[in-house]
């Protein structure tokens, strides 16, 4: 199965959502491999994945890629023979690429594009006018693409109230991309655990004396396990998963 996060509008998650449903339990117990891949010539991920390796930290099933070439032929070759060798692939797409190859190759190629976007205006109209007609050539293209394109929203509120999110969504969306009915909520620990490499588990594990922060960390915890269930339970219909 291969996942990607895609959303030409920069900040918007992509690369946190990427690594924490890769390390995620949910994940762990589902697939026998996962791959990390990141296309981003920028290397956040890598950087990332540097300090672990500097550190000894356990990467368990989880390999890590990056494909910094922008060279369409390149890219494609190692994607592909990366998901032959794996169970899972999360790609992490990078926002903006020349002519938008990266985003392109993703929505075609991905067997579910999940879309982190935010509830405002902004994420509304850049959605529409850069992502949307990609996705609409390919469904045009490609009919039974449809249905793999959904939004999750993101950076919602704590306590966002779940069918006002997706009120809005309906509202906004175009009948080819759905909205999960799953929100990635802020919260202040995605911005904190990955110091040195740590990923979401073993930063709890690190500030396991420390209620206030462990609290905090365990909420992330549950709203990656619950964004994970949903974006498999949405992709259940063509593949064989419990
Ligand atoms: N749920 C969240 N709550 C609070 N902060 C978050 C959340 N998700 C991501 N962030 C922070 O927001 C910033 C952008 O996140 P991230 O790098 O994952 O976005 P991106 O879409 O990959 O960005 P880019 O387009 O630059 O690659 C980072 O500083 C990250 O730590
Ligand atoms: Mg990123």
């Amino acid at each position: 199965m291969i996942i990607g996060f895609v959303q030409t509008k920069g900040g918007t998650g992509k690369s946190t959502l990427a690594v924490n449903t890769a390390f995620s339990g949910y994940m762990k117990r589902k697939f026998g491999s996962i791959a990390l891949v990141e296309l981003d010539p920028q290397g956040t991920l890598k950087s990332w994945w540097e300090d672990r390796d500097e550190m000894g930290y356990d990467p368990g099933n989880v390999s890590f890629h990056h494909i910094s070439s922008t060279q369409k032929e390149v890219f494609q070759q190692g994607i592909k023979s990366i998901s032959d060798y794996n169970e899972l692939m999360i790609m992490d797409i990078p926002g903006e690429s020349t002519g938008k190859l990266h985003t392109r190759f993703a929505c075609a190629f991905c067997d579910l594009v999940i879309i982190p976007m935010r509830m405002s205006t902004n994420d509304e109209s850049a959605f529409m006018n850069n992502l949307y007609p990609i996705i609409k050539e390919i469904i045009r293209a490609v009919p039974r693409k449809k249905g793999r394109f959904h939004v999750l929203p993101v950076f919602t509120h704590p306590r966002q109230n779940l069918q006002n999110c997706l009120d809005y969504f309906e509202d906004v969306l175009p009948h080819q991309v759905s909205c999960l009915p799953i929100v990635f909520p802020t919260r202040s620990v995605y911005e904190n655990y990955n110091r040195k490499g740590l990923n979401l588990n073993e930063y709890a594990k690190s500030v396991a004396s420390n209620k206030k922060y462990t609290q905090q960390v365990d909420r992330a915890i549950e709203d990656i396990e619950k964004i994970c269930k949903t974006i498999l339970k949405v992709g259940k219909g063509n593949y064989d998963i419990n």
